[in-house]
């Protein structure tokens, strides 16, 4: 079966495909250098935290592989490659697997070996380093998903206490599937493992204003899968909750996360606390699926997270291919439609922070936490030593 594909790589070449355009069009940009990147991370044609720190550190294997590094000493050499890096970590601030990521390709280019070497067999030596660590960070997310659909669905089911044919349905947030990834997702991957393993009742997935990452990509990816899902939008959760909620066995919430911190709380789309306020409230689960590399074990607690504010254009427009008479979509003829006044104040965080004690448990690649007995979670049987 085909299967969706946000990142395509191969030495030397990165394409990353325009989630603005879906799911109308499937058009896959071509990323030279490392501007290009910053932009197609800034823009959002690329956006899901694994996937920003793959396709920054991706872009820039595929310019130090085609020759966009002129230094002549490893000292140069590395200056060059932390310039470069450091400027990517801009592009957006509060997922923290770009800034895990550059971290671990900074040791990575410190740790080659080039005792003994001259130039150019030194630089060659560290850039080799950096773009096979870079490949690493690829390869090793698509395990990690896999992984964490396995925990995650198995903990669900544990959880619901229930027999192998009964089912559960869930309520996701934003995108957090194989276009947020390098393919299956953290989230997402949660419920194909369920409905793979036969355990799947019914996928909800909110629209997730004011990008709609839920309704133009979660919803995309679901139908793409054969998965039974409903949209929503966003001020309907409560509702489903308390009309649907028993009728549709819905027992969790399974969301991603842009950052987690040293005491648990969560980084995550903007309308994901008010969905963790709503579950508590109906005794439904909430869940957290993500990689460790979403972990941040410095950051104590959520107040030290930065959280993006973008655009007001998000809230007061809205952007897309006209629709026919008919019903069929014209991706040939893109409408910009005002949704609100354009002088109204507006605030656009795209994040906000799910506290702690909202969560009920966080499924990482590596086993799924849970509070203990202190009421604290502790990641330390989890993460690597290297973050
Ligand atoms: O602004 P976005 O689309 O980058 O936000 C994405 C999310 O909030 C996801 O839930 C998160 O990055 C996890 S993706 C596996």
């Amino acid at each position: 079966m085909a299967t969706l594909q946000a990142i395509k790589y191969s030495r030397g070449k990165l394409q990353v495909l325009d989630q603005l355009r879906l799911p109308h069009e499937h058009h896959y940009d071509e990323i030279t250098t490392s501007e290009e990147a910053f932009d197609c991370i800034r823009s959002m044609r690329v956006r899901g935290a694994p996937a920003i720190a793959i396709v920054a550190a991706l872009a820039h294997a595929a310019e130090l592989h085609n020759g966009s590094c002129t230094t002549n000493t490893p000292e140069e050499t590395i200056a060059h490659i932390d310039s470069r890096l450091d400027y990517l970590k801009q592009s957006r601030p509060t997922a923290v697997d770009l800034s895990n990521a550059i971290s671990l390709l900074k040791v990575a280019v410190r740790a080659a070996e080039i005792d003994g070497l001259e130039h150019p067999e030194a630089k060659e030596a560290i850039l080799n380093a950096y773009i096979e660590t870079a490949e690493d960070i690829l390869a090793r997310d698509l395990e990690n998903n896999t992984a964490i659909g396995a925990f995650g669905a198995g903990w669900l089911q544990q959880q619901h206490n229930s027999s192998p044919d009964r089912k559960i349905s869930v309520l996701t947030h934003c995108n957090t599937g194989s276009l947020a990834t390098s393919g299956h997702g953290t989230a997402l991957g949660v419920i194909r493992t369920l409905h793979s393993r036969g355990l799947l009742q019914h996928a909800y997935c909110t629209e997730t204003r004011p990008y709609n990452q839920g309704s133009r990509l979660t919803s995309f990816e679901l139908v793409f899968e054969g998965i039974p899902a409903t949209l929503i939008t966003d001020s309907m959760a409560g509702s489903l909750f308390a009309v649907q909620g028993a009728a549709m066995n819905i027992g969790a919430v399974i969301v991603g996360a842009d950052r987690v911190v040293r005491n648990g709380d969560t980084a995550n789309k903007i309308g994901t606390y008010s969905l963790a306020v709503l579950a508590r409230h109906h005794g439904i689960k909430f869940v957290v699926a993500a990689p460790t590399t979403s972990i941040d074990l410095v950051t104590e607690t959520g107040a030290g997270i930065e959280i993006e504010e973008r655009k007001r254009e998000e809230l007061t427009q809205i952007s897309g291919p006209v629709v026919n008479a008919d019903g069929s979509v014209d991706t040939s003829r893109t409408a910009r439609v005002a949704i609100a006044d354009q002088t109204i104040n507006v605030w656009n965080p795209a994040f906000d922070v799910t506290p702690n004690a909202l969560i009920d448990a966080i499924v990482t690649e590596k086993g799924t936490v849970v509070k203990g007995a202190d009421g604290k979670f502790d990641f330390s049987g989890v993460m690597p030593e290297r973050w």
